[in-house]
């Protein structure tokens, strides 16, 4: 067990670069439960319900695991829902237990009908009614998605379906549409797309629409635990291009050294946050003054420290550090030579609302502090406060409390006292995720 681990921190060493971890784009680790909500009205013909069909089996076809029965959790289920006047369950989300049941299931129930009548807010609530009646204790914290196939926006006044999506999006439900397209009509096409959260409107004269919903999928799997942030920035396609990172403010204040070390210790891949950028060093600045407890001059430690002579940024424990590159926010007159200040913190230095870089003493400057976490697909599975409500002195593993003291250790050091977060106990161990399932 401790090989390979170690060769999987060696090799990532090796290849760490000047930017934030991106989101996981291994299909095998999608965690999801997913309705389709297809029309079926007149409009869809024999033929488009087989292009609708061949897409959703390309997409997953491609190495996601449908259903519950595998030892890794990492695993999809899909519901289907087809719908015209009315909408109906053709699959609840235990109906299919393997990839290859879901696909003959799906062509299965992409049958045409003569109904010209085709409520799309229907098939939303048909599909939300499915979601919710499939929701399992164990899954709780498996994201939420619905993907909608029509040609049409389907339905005006009592039958729009605009409020019941916003309700959807707005309890957390994400939502993707592909509009079936038949002559190129971006009207219809534009008007379907409100019904999508932002960016996640596709249509089928998009060159790359299996690409497309991959990486929508991926990206919708990509998420972070109960009270961190992720970091985003604006996409080109009008939505937030996710990083597989999230920060969150201290709360309490340390010194710059302490700081560092609660880092590490809070998590195995938490450091002190990094900025490589422009956008990184607003979003963090943005982040700090969201939160009520911290009142100007805005003052808070960063993973910038001055190591050998070279300014670094932190890494995950056990990563070398990255020498700063050309990209700097030092406040005027800094940074300065005096060897013992060599931390680094964000200070609003004037009246105005932004923050520069001080160099300051790594053990006397007590301030709060940003915390980042590079997210696993398993940090998130066992650590959330919403998968079990464990007192501080257990440890959450599946839906149940074990209490710390039971648990000896597999991946960390002998006298390290820590199991909870990352990692679990395990027939009285405490295991890293990755050493059980890999990454
Ligand atoms: C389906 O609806 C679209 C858009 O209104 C229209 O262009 C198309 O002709 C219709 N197709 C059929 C088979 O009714
Ligand atoms: C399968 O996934 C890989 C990696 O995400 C991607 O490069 C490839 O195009 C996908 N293949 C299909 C058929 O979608
Ligand atoms: C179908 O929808 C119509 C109009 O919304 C409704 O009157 C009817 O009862 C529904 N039929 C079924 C079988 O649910
Ligand atoms: C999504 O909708 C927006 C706004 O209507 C549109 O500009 C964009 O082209 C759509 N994206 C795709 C992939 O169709
Ligand atoms: C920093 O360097 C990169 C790569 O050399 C370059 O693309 C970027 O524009 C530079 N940024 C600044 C602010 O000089």
């Amino acid at each position: 067990m401790r090989f390979p681990l170690l060769a999987f921190f060696i090799l990532a060493s090796s290849i760490s670069a000047y930017e934030d971890r991106e989101c996981g784009a291994d299909l095998s680790h999608l965690w999801l439960d997913i309705v389709l909500v297809v029309d079926n009205s007149a409009n869809m013909t024999f033929s488009e319900l087989m292009i609708i069909g061949n897409t959703i089996k390309d997409v997953f076809m491609n190495g996601t695991k449908v259903g519950t029965q595998y030892s890794d959790p990492r695993s999809t289920r899909v519901g289907i829902v087809t719908y015209n006047l009315n909408a109906t369950v053709a699959a609840d989300l235990n109906t299919y237990q393997s990839t290859g049941d879901f696909i003959v299931g799906l062509f299965g129930a992409l049958v045409t009908t003569t109904v010209t009548e085709s409520y799309l807010k229907q098939g939303l609530l048909t599909a939300r009614d499915t979601l919710y009646a499939g929701r399992q204790e164990v899954r709780q914290n498996y994201q939420q998605v619905i993907i909608v196939f029509t040609s049409q926006y389907g339905g005006s006044g009592e039958q729009d379906p605009k409020p019941v999506a916003d309700r959807l999006k707005a309890s957390g439900i994400q939502i993707i549409t592909v509009f079936v397209d038949y002559d190129n009509n971006n009207d219809l096409r534009d008007k379907l797309s409100q019904i999508a959260n932002p960016g996640y409107n596709f249509s089928t004269f998009d060159t790359n629409l299996v690409g497309e919903l991959e990486g929508a999928l991926l990206l919708m799997n990509c998420f972070c635990p109960n009270y961190w942030t992720q970091y985003t920035v604006p996409s080109n396609n009008g939505g937030l291009y996710k990083y597989g990172v999230c920060v969150r403010s201290s709360g309490i204040q340390a010194s710059w050294n302490a700081a560092k070390f609660a880092c590490h210790n809070y998590a195995k891949t938490g450091f002190l946050v990094s900025e490589f950028s422009q956008q990184k060093h607003d979003f963090v600045f943005n982040l700090v003054q969201k939160d009520t407890f911290n009142t100007p001059p805005y003052m808070y430690h960063i993973g910038l420290s001055r190591i050998n002579g070279v300014w670094s940024w932190q890494q995950v424990n056990g990563q070398q550090v990255l020498p700063l590159q050309n990209e700097t926010f030092w406040n005027p007159g800094y940074p300065t030579s005096l060897s013992s200040d060599s931390g680094v913190m964000n200070i609003q230095a004037g009246a105005e609302l932004n923050v520069g870089w001080q160099n300051i003493n790594l053990y006397t400057v007590a301030k709060i502090y940003i915390l980042l976490i590079v997210l696993s697909t398993f940090l998130i599975a066992f650590s959330s406060a919403k998968y079990c409500d464990c007192p501080e002195s257990h440890t959450c593993y599946r839906d149940r409390c074990y209490p710390r003291q039971t648990c000896k250790h597999g991946g960390a050091g002998p006298t390290d006292e820590y199991c909870g977060f990352e990692r679990f106990c395990r027939g009285g161990y405490c295991y890293d995720m990755n050493e059980i399932y890999g990454r």
